[in-house]
């Protein structure tokens, strides 16, 4: 069982985003734009609108990661003064974590630093409940239910990021864009974490005790409505702020949102989290075939 985590991280030294490798000169040009308006909101000229789209919804995604990134850490600080288990016996749950955490602090300084540079503003987002989010993971449970309430809501948008991945290489397949190119890098450090999520999945939460399962989808719960309430904060501060309905007549906001609520149904739905492909409606299937070319989200090589 534990190979297969130590196995995740191998080559995690190798192949991995950070924003030093990115060529930022490129990230704003005239071509990239007109790409990144049709193939993100499904026209030419929009590219005010995607501008103000990407600003959303990549600050918000640098939120969850900044958070993921901090309860990990949590998490590991726990893991060490609690007493050895199989799972935390030696250094592969130690560095498997480690290595996620360090991956989203990164993740969320490579998209902060796209958005600004992609629009030439820094907007903060005011409210970003970082407190109340972090709250939720400060009870006194067992870190393992911690780590599996976290897993299954970071899993979610780690899946539908996948599938915008997917969307920008059917497109752009030799990546000749920056944005194919930033989600490829990014998609590197994201398979290791869908692996780590569906371990965490087929192990940890089959382990926990049926108060621990109660406490475990309390925390998601809890943890998906802030997520809401960021998202729609997110969405009204920066409509306001690029003074533009980037929802409106958006093909991508439109599918996300479709995507986010059936992939939330599918992996939190039931009694222990199941991974996204094993309960996708045929009509989201379609979709996706539509969106990304393939019917399912993660490829058999991440499970
Ligand atoms: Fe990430
Ligand atoms: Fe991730």
């Amino acid at each position: 069982m534990m190979d297969r985590l130590a196995e995740i991280n191998l080559e995690a030294h190798m192949h991995y985003l950070h924003p030093n490798r990115m060529p930022w000169d490129s990230c704003a040009t005239e071509q990239e734009l007109d790409f990144l308006s049709r193939s993100l909101i499904g026209s030419p000229g929009q590219e005010e609108k995607t501008i103000a789209y990407l600003y959303k919804e990549l600050a918000q995604l640098a939120e969850l990661e900044m958070h993921v990134s901090s309860v990990l850490v949590r998490v590991l600080a726990e893991i060490q003064s609690s007493p050895d288990s199989r799972l935390s016996r030696g250094e592969i749950l130690y560095h498997a974590l480690s290595c996620f955490a360090a991956e989203e602090v990164q993740h969320a300084n490579t998209f902060y630093q796209y958005v600004r540079r992609l629009s030439g503003r820094d907007v903060k987002l005011l409210n970003n409940l970082f407190h109340e989010r972090m709250e939720l993971f400060q009870g006194d449970e067992s870190p393992l239910v911690k780590l599996a309430a976290l897993c299954a809501t970071a899993y979610v948008g780690e899946s539908i990021i996948t599938v915008f991945e997917r969307r920008m290489k059917t497109l752009d397949a030799d990546r000749r864009f920056f944005f194919t190119n930033l989600l490829h890098y990014h998609g590197l450090d994201e398979a290791r974490h869908i692996r780590s999520d569906h371990f965490v999945f087929d192990y940890v939460v089959p382990s926990l005790t049926q108060a621990e399962l109660r406490r475990m989808h309390q925390i998601i719960e809890d943890t998906e409505n802030l997520n809401t309430q960021l998202a729609l904060g997110a969405a009204k501060q920066f409509k306001e702020e690029f003074n533009v309905d980037f929802t409106e007549e958006n093909h991508s906001a439109r599918v996300q949102l479709m995507l986010t609520q059936e992939f939330r149904r599918v992996v939190q739905g039931g009694d222990l989290i199941r991974k996204v492909d094993d309960g996708l409606n045929p009509s989201i299937q379609m979709l996706l075939c539509d969106f990304s070319r393939a019917p399912t989200v993660h490829s058999s090589l991440y499970i």
